[in-house]
């Protein structure tokens, strides 16, 4: 019998946009602008920049690695690379940290549904914050419509992951990713060009390291990793699809880059927007949801302005979510040897089921608390804080100090196809084993509170 060759990406546009459309998602058009806003502006964007492309960037080679050279799902990846071992608690973690995520992801993408239809609803758009807050905790603490905007969001992204990676993300993510990359260009030209813009630019570029906090420093490195999707295998799935002719360290350089440059756009439409209108950029996470829509009520167009905005974020959400999806799928039609049908299926019942929990505990379940946080909060802070850096650490650790240099070396070059100076692959080396362990393993502790800055 023959067996079928394994689905994989096409072309080389293709494995960018996809890995780019992973990246690129609430992290950076939600998060990255108020972490930017609650932690003083340019010089928090400068220490993020330095972890990228230090200390990220190394990670993403890594999973690249592990995928490539294993073409398999994070599971079978570690299977091949170190059998029976303790290495495998790396498919445990990747696996359990995508549900995590994809539930509360989930959430927050359904909130960005029910934002473009709300934006055409007369009467929705009004400068008056109090009304516009009281409408986003109303709707996120109704039981039922938050629900059924979550299933939509969740099933328009199994729709996508049932078609495979040629069929399904690669063609998607070309056709969404351009679009989505046109209208952050075309927001933030009009946030710019708003009276009294300048000081919002100014905030973003222009660094004073006296107003960072204390542990803006730790935001940052948590941002960078949360916004590439590292630490849970999507890349060493994404990568295990990828040909081996192409080079993995310029994916990850490409694919960082962009990230950098969506967020550094989205930073670009929402603040100058925010001080033009004397908004304090401090908000928090309800910049999005609920200051944005009173800017746009200021602005004319502000229903098509709102309503594009919304559709950014849900096309955003879109590619992240199904590489998160892709994670669990690949798991489940290779090691359990389901058909991708039933295995996206069994996905979409399991992580709606968690996500029906996280919606509902905005409101109806709010009583349930772990810790003092509600299950959307819980789930949010386990994976962010505490799954994403130790699946990172296991990573980085794996190929550092377990992989032969000798194989990494020809992974990273393929086969000596593509030539790499000695001292950069040193630097690699010493980011792998030693760099990112130090600062992963800070993150860590800290996010767990086991260590407190001054
Ligand atoms: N990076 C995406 C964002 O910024 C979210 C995401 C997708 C993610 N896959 C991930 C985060 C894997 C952590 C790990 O929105």
């Amino acid at each position: 019998m023959k067996i079928p060759e394994r689905d994989g990406f096409a072309s080389r546009f293709g494995i960018l946009v996809a890995v780019a459309g992973s990246a690129v998602g609430l992290g950076n058009l939600w998060r990255f602008p108020y972490l930017v806003g609650n932690n003083g502006g340019a010089a928090f964007i400068l220490i993020y920049l330095l972890f990228v492309f230090l200390l990220c960037l190394p990670i993403m080679f890594s999973e690249f690695v592990i995928g490539r050279r294993t073409g398999a799902n994070v599971f079978g990846a570690m299977k091949k690379l170190a059998p029976r071992s303790g290495w495998l608690s790396i498919g445990v973690i990747s696996v359990v940290t995508s549900f995590c995520i994809l539930s509360f992801y989930s959430v927050v993408g359904g909130w960005t549904v029910d934002y473009i239809i709300r934006s055409f609803s007369p009467g929705f758009l009004t400068a008056d914050s109090g009304a516009l807050s009281d409408t986003f905790k109303h709707f996120i603490s109704s039981p039922l419509r938050p629900a059924v905007m979550m299933l939509i969001f969740l099933g328009l992204s199994a729709l996508i992951v049932s078609g495979g990676i040629k069929n399904g993300i690669e063609r998607y993510s070309k056709i969404l990713m351009p679009v989505l990359f046109l209208l952050i260009v075309i927001l933030a030209i009009r946030s710019v060009t708003l009276p009294g813009a300048s000081q919002g630019v100014n905030f973003l570029f222009n660094p004073d390291f006296s107003k960072l906090k204390s542990d803006s420093i730790l935001a940052a490195l948590g941002q960078a990793f949360f916004s590439l999707s590292l630490g849970m295998g999507c890349i060493i799935t994404y990568g295990s699809y990828v040909k081996k002719k192409e080079s993995i360290v310029k994916i990850s350089v490409i694919s960082s880059l962009a990230d950098t440059l969506f967020a550094i756009l989205a930073g670009l439409a929402i603040l100058p927007a925010v001080f033009a209108f004397g908004i304090s950029p401090g908000e928090g996470p309800g910049l999005v949801f609920i200051t944005l829509p009173q800017i746009f009520a200021q602005m004319p167009g502000g229903m098509i302005i709102s309503a594009a905005f919304f559709v950014i974020l849900l096309v955003a959400a879109l590619t992240s979510e199904i590489s998160l999806l892709e994670v669990v799928v690949a798991y489940l039609t290779e090691e359990l040897k389901l058909t991708r049908r039933t295995a996206v299926v069994l996905t979409f019942a399991v992580a709606g089921f968690f996500g029906l929990l996280c919606s509902l505990s905005e409101g109806t379940l709010s009583e349930y608390r772990l810790f003092g946080k509600n299950i959307f909060d819980l789930f949010d802070y386990t994976a962010s804080n505490i799954l994403l850096p130790a699946g990172g650490l296991l990573m980085v650790m794996f190929t550092g100090w377990k992989m032969k240099k000798a194989d990494l070396l020809d992974e990273l070059t393929n086969g000596g196809m593509h030539t790499m100076s000695r001292y950069l692959f040193k630097g690699v080396v010493f980011s792998l084993k030693f760099l990112a362990p130090v600062a992963i393993t800070f993150v860590l502790l800290y996010g767990l509170g086991l260590i407190k800055l001054f």
